[in-house]
């Protein structure tokens, strides 16, 4: 069994590490691919390209694990709303039509999934045996926030769009769910050992709503996951002293805590649970010594527990790879 599956599966204690983002435009070798692919969407149905960029972190650094290169918006894609990466715009998406959204059908939902399930089966058999493999999701929320365009820019959620028409969120999200699970499923029997649940818009939730908007969605899917004996990590961003009663309801394999949330915090409230990730990937622009200083805090807490090393957000596109190495290699030493 791979590292990371030991820690999540039988909670060892061993190293195992990985970044959220690791194949991206921080690495010049992505930024090569990416100029001759001016089309994201295209580029992650490429199947061939799509494992060939989720190698490239691997080949570059002997991660224990690689995820694989998609994005959490071509299940919008699948769903036949149209998205569009503009250069320096972020995604955007085409104006969403309920009428529309609930004419789909699984079979054609998987049917447009097929190259991301085939760059999954490529990789897999390149991937060396004792690493993870692992497939994401974004949670429901977190993908309704895109598909009606409640997001207003950088890191504004426009709650309003969304206050209006609470049955018909509802309606979504529960639709949401069934396509979602679909989704892993069918990434796993592509050949991915992990999940991870990317619920980066969690924060936005007003806390009467948490229930609804989050807890229960995430829990939908990891109930589906433990079902199928898939291991599962959710990551609900931003919701500072709430991942207490999100770890406590969902009870997901592992729990991804962003840079926000104090280590010896996550500790003593995360109980039961594989604590992966943390570390502020703004800290890999300083020098070294910060570099190591704000590592070894994560190391230090979670010395004596399993703990996946990670980031606390995905990887900046500023990042200089050669940080990267060095803090790899200062965690493999540690
Ligand atoms: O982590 C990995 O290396 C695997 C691939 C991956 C991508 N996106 C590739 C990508 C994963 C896991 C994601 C998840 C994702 N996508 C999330 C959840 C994590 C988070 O960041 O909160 C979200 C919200 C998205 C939606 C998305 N995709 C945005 C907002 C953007 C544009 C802005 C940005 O942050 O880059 C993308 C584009 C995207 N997805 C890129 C990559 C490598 C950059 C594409 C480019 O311009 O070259």
């Amino acid at each position: 069994m791979n590292s990371l599956k030991e820690i999540l599966i039988n909670k060892k204690i061993c190293k195992s590490v990985w970044f959220m983002r690791q194949a991206g435009r921080y690495l010049p070798e992505f930024r090569e691919i990416r100029s001759q692919n001016q089309d994201f969407i295209n580029l992650c149905l490429n199947s061939e390209l799509s494992s060939k960029i989720t190698l490239q972190p691997i080949e570059r650094f002997n991660l224990d694990s690689a995820i694989i290169f998609s994005d959490i918006l071509m299940v919008p894609h699948a769903l036949n709303q149209k998205v569009e990466f503009l250069k320096n715009h972020g995604p955007k998406l085409e104006n969403f039509d309920l009428e529309n959204f609930l004419k789909n059908d699984y079979l054609k939902f998987t049917d447009k999934l097929k190259p991301v399930y085939k760059a999954i089966e490529i990789t897999r058999k390149k991937l060396n045996k004792e690493k993870s493999l692992i497939s994401f999701i974004g949670a429901p929320w977190t993908l309704l926030v895109y598909m009606v365009g409640a997001k207003q820019n950088k890191n504004e959620i426009d709650l309003k769009i969304i206050n209006k028409k609470k049955d018909e969120i509802e309606l979504i999200l529960k639709k949401l769910i069934n396509y979602l699970c679909l989704h892993i499923e069918n990434q796993v029997k592509a050949g991915a050992d992990v999940v991870q649940i990317f619920d980066s818009w969690a924060g936005s939730i007003p806390k009467k709503d948490l229930n609804n908007f989050c807890y229960l969605p995430n829990y939908k899917i990891v109930e589906f996951c433990k079902k199928k004996d898939i291991p599962v990590i959710c990551f609900p961003r931003g919701i500072k002293e709430n991942y207490k009663d999100f770890n406590s309801l969902v009870k997901p394999n592992g729990i991804n805590i962003d840079y926000t949330v104090d280590p010896n915090w996550a500790k003593e409230n995360l109980k039961d649970t594989v604590i992966q990730g943390g570390l502020d990937p703004k800290i890999l622009l300083l020098s070294d010594e910060e570099i190591y200083i704000n590592a070894r805090k994560y190391l230090d807490a979670f010395k004596d527990l399993p703990y996946v090393f990670n980031l606390g957000h995905g990887m900046l596109p500023e990042t200089n790879p050669d940080k990267v190495d060095k803090l790899i290699k200062f965690y493999r030493e540690y």
